[in-house]
């Protein structure tokens, strides 16, 4: 398997070469299951050179990102659920501190990601194709969160599929923490997959139209639009913003 750096810039020399169109939810739902390298796999959803990589950032990213927010410790720890999860990472890390950590994807490696929860010694997870969301029970959910994941899809219409889930699954004290790809102008911007490149963020939501969405039927209770690239260090600003809220 080539490295994806090389594949990354072959897929965008060819497209741009010769015009080549390429399917943005087939690219996410594809491309993992040619990798059965774990660093390889890994990589594909958040760059990395090695599984203690992996770790450490899923670690940093977890804590920073999710657990260090005031209403982490007051939320029941019975159920999380991860839209997105990629590898694992993250849900190896949530997994630590609930009963389950459920896990939604469209990706096509779903025996990877188990490889790499079991090699953590995850035992509480359980893993579901997007569109067997609905398996999931009604109210069950103390926290829904999705990292690097909003960015990626191909319409808006998605963001509402999982707005109605959320909504459907959430616990009654439960909150979902979603970041998402901030389109600095107004309103909603998404790529066509004419102009797609390979792995490339496809979908952009001005933050006032994200806060407008979700108000419409959530209580919004904690939201960001300037976010640090490096929460360790405080620096740099990342493409993402975020949304806490609860029903
Ligand atoms: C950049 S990876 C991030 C993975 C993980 N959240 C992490 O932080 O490591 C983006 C993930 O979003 C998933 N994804 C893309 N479109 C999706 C959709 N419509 N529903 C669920 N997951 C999706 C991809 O398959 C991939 O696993």
């Amino acid at each position: 398997m080539e490295n994806l750096g090389f594949r990354i810039f072959k897929a965008r020399v060819t497209q741009k070469l010769f015009g080549k169109r390429l399917d943005i939810r087939k690219s996410w739902e594809d491309t993992p299951k040619g990798y059965q390298d774990m660093v390889d796999f890994l990589n594909w959803f958040d760059a990395t050179k090695s599984v203690q990589e992996t770790i450490v950032k899923a670690s940093s990213d977890w804590q920073y990102r999710f657990e260090k927010l005031p209403h982490f410790p007051r939320l029941p720890k019975r159920a999380a659920l991860e839209i997105g999860f990629g590898g694992g990472r993250l849900l190896s890390q949530a997994a630590k501190h609930f009963e389950t950590a459920y896990g939604v994807d469209i990706h096509q490696n779903f025996s990877m990601t188990k490889k790499f929860l079991s090699s953590q010694g995850v035992g509480n997870s359980a893993l579901f194709h997007r569109d067997e969301i609905g398996r999931i029970p009604d109210e069950s959910i103390d926290l829904i969160y999705s990292f690097i994941v909003f960015q990626h899809f191909d319409k808006i219409e998605e963001v509402d599929f999982y707005l109605d889930h959320i909504h459907r699954l959430l616990s009654p004290e439960g909150v979902a923490h979603i970041y998402f790809g901030k389109n600095k102008n107004e309103g909603i911007k998404v790529t066509s997959d004419d102009d797609f490149l390979l792995r490339d963020c496809s979908l952009f939501i001005n933050p006032k139209s994200m806060l407008d969405r979700v108000s419409k039927r959530f209580q919004v209770l904690s939201f960001q639009d300037v976010l640090p690239r490096d929460p360790v260090t405080n620096t740099g600003e990342s493409v993402q913003a975020m949304i806490l809220f609860g029903k």
